[in-house]
């Protein structure tokens, strides 16, 4: 049934059978004056659910390897498949062609490659050849569905985009880059946070300092804005010179703070040089020039946060933590939040500025403090759903990082502190973060040969893992 429901989904892709009526859009427009029916309503509800909620869920249940897995991921193929009919079958406001409509087909081809690669894998078949190819699929497997919550977020922005008919002409670049950036700032706080959680140990493994990380992609990524925010051969208009010397400082401040990440000794060192180039960044972007009053005062208290992100993190890094990478016993401190969800509303607060969003506010006569309010309300919800996704990984992961210990009379122990009678403490004492310094990226990074024994999958039998 849901095999044939999603290769009939991929056929309706190839043939695209619906009819596009753009009859009603002006000339010039992306979209109709129509309002959205009912139809389409019931689409975006029905895919922010599934795409946004269910899927990457679902997503840590399988890294986690946890009985629900299946049943969660088969319940938003059903949404994902009700929904992309929704969308075909919407009537009301009209749309020209959308990089959303474009999009859709490559997340149903990922969805398609999953549900038939998860179907595969939980037949078990392991002998011979099979045996061998099986751990190659699950390694795709694992990366199709890790990248899958990455292409729905842009999908649920082209949606958003598409709904408005924004970033059409001359829009386009501003888009891209209010788009591109903002969403990096959400990404480097989850990053922030997963490190914060469940990072810990990984980051020791590695022998270098967080900041070693944060200024290398700095400096990357200012060596990219050195020379692409310019058009070459045309005149420097103002935006442009601002745009262009934020690039310069990034790589300045990146090669600095590499420097910085190592002791004298050589050992991994603790510094303030992202943190502060993510203030003089918000500096930068809470005095850039506006036209309009709503979008002067957005872009400013997109700067503030900014600003705000990164003078916390210097103190955190100086005074709460003193230089260590973590607190004593693994649990973070309150104050550790605070960067992460900053740099989360910076995000969505940059996403929400661009010229068209800020004349249809504008327009609707809401104020940028009611503006910010929303803004700001979106980011709670999104860094406790990412706090939510990273809890559950956190409490159904020491299973997947079990080694069986030789030395040990044959008790299991190891990162994931499982005792001779196969409790896992932090479950069973009910605070499974509160020894985060603890857990390994492993269920990131599959361990076949964990799989594979006999002693374990009894164990993950018993703890209810899928099979
Ligand atoms: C609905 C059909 C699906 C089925 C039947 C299915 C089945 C499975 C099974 C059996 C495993 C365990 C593999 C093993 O260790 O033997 C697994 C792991 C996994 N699944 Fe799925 N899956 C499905 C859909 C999805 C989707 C849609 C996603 C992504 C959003 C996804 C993401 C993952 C991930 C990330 C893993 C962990 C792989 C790793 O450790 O590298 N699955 N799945
Ligand atoms: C990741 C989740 C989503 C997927 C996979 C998806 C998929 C689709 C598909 C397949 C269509 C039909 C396109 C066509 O006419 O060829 C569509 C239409 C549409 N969707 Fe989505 N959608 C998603 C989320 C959203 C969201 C969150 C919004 C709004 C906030 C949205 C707004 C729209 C609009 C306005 C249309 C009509 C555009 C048109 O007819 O070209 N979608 N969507």
């Amino acid at each position: 049934m849901l095999t044939s429901s999603l290769a009939l989904l991929l056929l309706s892709n190839v043939v695209n059978g619906h009819e596009h009526h753009m009859n009603n859009i002006a000339e010039g427009e992306g979209i109709s004056s129509d309002p959205i029916d009912k139809i389409l309503w019931i689409h975006i509800l029905i895919q922010i659910f599934g795409w946004g909620i269910l899927f990457p869920t679902g997503m840590v249940l399988g890294i986690v390897r946890n009985r629900w897995h299946v049943p969660v991921q088969i319940l938003g193929t059903c949404f994902a498949i009700v929904g992309y009919f929704l969308g075909h079958a919407h009537k009301g406001r009209q749309f020209a062609p959308t990089a959303h409509a474009k999009f859709a087909p490559w997340l149903n081809f990922l969805l398609a490659t999953q549900v038939i690669l998860g179907i595969y894998l939980k037949l078990h078949l392991e002998k011979g050849i099979l045996g061998k190819v099986r751990p190659i699929l699950v390694r795709a497997h694992g990366i199709v569905g890790k990248v899958m919550p990455v292409a729905s977020w842009v999908q649920l922005l082209f949606g958003g985009i598409a709904s408005l008919g924004f970033c059409r002409g001359d829009h386009l670049g501003q888009c891209l880059a209010h788009f591109i950036m903002g969403s990096a700032f959400i990404g480097y706080a989850i990053m922030l946070t997963i490190l914060l959680l469940v990072g810990q140990a990984w980051l020791r493994r590695t022998g270098k300092s967080q900041e070693f990380f944060d200024s290398a992609v700095i400096a990357a990524w200012g060596c990219v804005n050195t020379f692409t925010e310019h058009r070459w051969g045309t005149d420097w208009v103002h935006n442009d010179i601002q745009h262009t010397t934020m690039g310069v400082i990034w790589w300045c401040a990146g090669l600095l703070g590499m420097w910085l990440s190592r002791s004298t000794s050589g050992a991994p060192k603790r510094n303030f040089v992202p943190a502060l180039v993510i203030f003089l960044t918000g500096y930068a972007m809470s005095s850039h020039p506006q036209s309009l009053m709503i979008s002067a005062k957005t872009h400013a208290i997109f700067g503030y946060t900014l600003m705000a992100a990164g003078l916390v993190r210097i103190i955190e890094i100086s005074f709460i933590l003193k230089d260590k990478q973590g607190t004593p016993n693994g649990e973070p401190n309150s104050w550790q939040f605070l960067t992460p969800f900053l740099l989360t509303a910076g995000g969505f607060l940059f996403m929400g500025a661009t010229e068209e969003q800020m004349v249809t506010l504008d327009a609707a006569g809401v104020d940028h403090v009611s503006y910010l309010l929303i803004l700001y309300s979106v980011a709670f919800l999104m860094f406790l759903f990412a706090n939510m996704l990273i809890y559950l990984y956190a409490v159904n992961a020491a299973p997947a990082s079990i080694k069986l210990d030789p030395e040990s009379n044959g008790h299991i122990n190891g990162n994931g502190h499982i005792n001779g009678n196969g409790h896992i403490n932090g479950r069973a004492n009910g605070h499974a973060l509160g020894g985060a310094e603890e857990f390994e990226l492993d269920g990131l990074m599959t361990d076949e040969e964990d799989a594979d024994d006999e002693d374990v999958g009894l164990l993950k039998e018993q703890n209810g893992q899928v099979k």
